[in-house]
């Protein structure tokens, strides 16, 4: 069986928090839930946390709160969880465009932006309608307005990874590892 063909590291591989950015539909929480399986590292997801902080869900932070109060709650939650010992950390796609969530992150974590072309994203969030931003209009114009906006931003990721299509996600894990440990940011026996 390949599925698992890289071995997971032992307990507590990980010396700092690896941060996922990329676009929404880039598969950040699934590869992140993935790669924290094999690191045997706690995962953690910042639409998550800000959700349970705030008792809604996102949408309803959107509509209720407004899109400047979801980015304020994101950045202190993300400036949180880097406290917590090492962990994977997906965060929503507009967290890394924020200058002092970057800079918190450039000095306490390692950041992995998984990139992803436009089909692959209009594809994988069609599936979900639970993305205020993508409601405005239409997916595909919208994702490629935030492609050309955020792409130069993300780039600013300590590691490039690109995403595979078709959903080869176990591929995408094996290559953030290897890129992980020729980073320094796994312990030498992982
Ligand atoms: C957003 C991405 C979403 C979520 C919110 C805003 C963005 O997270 O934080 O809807 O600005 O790109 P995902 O990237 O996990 O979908």
């Amino acid at each position: 069986m390949v599925r698992h063909a890289h071995a997971p590291a032992a307990p507590s591989a990980l010396r700092r928090t690896v941060v996922l950015v990329g676009l929404m539909g880039a598969g950040k929480t699934t590869v992140g839930r993935r790669l924290a399986e094999a690191l045997g590292a706690p995962f953690r997801d910042s639409d998550d946390e800000i959700a349970a902080a705030a008792g809604m869900d996102v949408p309803s932070i959107f509509a209720a709160l407004g899109e400047a109060a979801f980015r304020d709650g994101e950045q202190r939650v993300i400036r949180r969880l880097l406290d917590d010992p090492p962990h994977v950390l997906a965060t929503g796609g507009g967290a890394f465009m924020n200058a002092a969530t970057r800079e918190a992150v450039r000095a306490r974590a390692v950041s992995v932006w998984l990139r992803a072309d436009l089909a692959t994203l209009v594809e994988r969030t069609a599936r979900k309608a639970d993305r205020p931003l993508l409601r405005a209009g239409d997916p595909a114009e919208i994702l490629a307005r935030l492609m050309a906006q955020r792409y130069p931003i993300y780039a600013e990721a300590d590691i490039v990874i690109d995403s595979e299509p078709g959903g080869m996600h176990d591929a995408v894990v094996e290559r953030i590892v290897a890129a992980l440990r020729a980073a320094g940011a796994l312990e030498d026996a992982a």
